[in-house]
């Protein structure tokens, strides 16, 4: 992946990023104001509608009906893994929500003392890579969820969508699962070797971008294309995340 920065100041950024975000998949944008959700809360205006956090969020996480605080901490009582320092792995956001984003909008407020690293995949560069009868496999695989079946991949005109979450896809294999610590992939998936095999290459991949975000660096992302996920860190860490929905295509 090429690296993708923007400045806020420069002359029509938000174009910029937008043609970014369409051509390579997402784009940083350097020097974002964090002292009020103004400019994130306009940038994502300019690349879709403003779209109210998932339901299971909690409620005081939400700041202006949109903006949703990402606070990570040290903690074994945390129930989603965002929560916690642990490794996110790579992955896609809303999977399970009702309307899931196309585009992500995560603007670093507080970074960690030391560690989370924040990580990108174009998961076209590494589809690329499969065979056809291994993309068929994939094509077929799917999330159960309340509103309805849903395709871990899909071909949308000449683009692939990816809808990717391991830890969802864990859980739903074995209900009884909590997770808020580090997933065994290999254990997880024994009995669905395609799933396995997906998280093993994604997290294998080379082609990563990976950032320690400082604060008012804000990463924009197509949320069907770009997996993202973070290294495991010290500290606190505060992230604000907007969730968007782009024009239809
Ligand atoms: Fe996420």
């Amino acid at each position: 992946m090429r690296e993708v920065t923007v400045l806020v100041d420069a002359t029509d950024y938000k174009i910029r990023v937008k043609s970014l975000v369409e051509s390579l998949g997402m784009a940083m944008i350097k020097n974002m104001n964090i002292d009020s959700n103004d400019e994130l809360v306009e940038l994502s205006h300019f690349m879709g509608n403003l779209q109210a956090p998932f339901a299971e969020d909690l409620k005081e996480q939400v700041e202006d009906g949109f903006v949703y605080r990402v606070t990570s901490t040290a903690s074994s009582s945390k129930r989603a893994i965002s929560q916690t320092n642990k490794e996110f792995l790579l992955h896609t956001d809303g999977t399970k929500s009702n309307v899931v984003p196309d585009f992500i909008a995560l603007m670093m407020i507080k970074p960690a003392i030391s560690g989370g690293q924040s990580v990108f995949l174009d998961s076209w560069s590494v589809l690329s890579n499969f065979t056809d009868s291994e993309l068929q496999g994939i094509l077929s695989l799917s999330y159960q969820t309340r509103f309805g079946k849903r395709k871990i991949l899909e071909v949308k005109g000449d683009r692939f969508q990816i809808k990717f979450n391991p830890y969802e896809l864990a859980k739903e294999l074995n209900p009884s699962l909590t997770i808020t610590g580090d997933l065994d992939v290999g254990n997880a998936f024994n009995e669905q070797p395609l799933i396995s095999q997906l998280c093993r290459i994604f997290s294998t991949s080379g082609k990563c971008l990976k950032y320690y975000l400082s604060p008012g660096d804000c990463i924009i992302l197509d949320n069907r294309r770009i997996l993202h996920g973070r290294t495991a860190f010290h500290g606190t860490r505060l992230l604000k995340r907007v969730w968007i929905q782009g024009q239809a295509e």
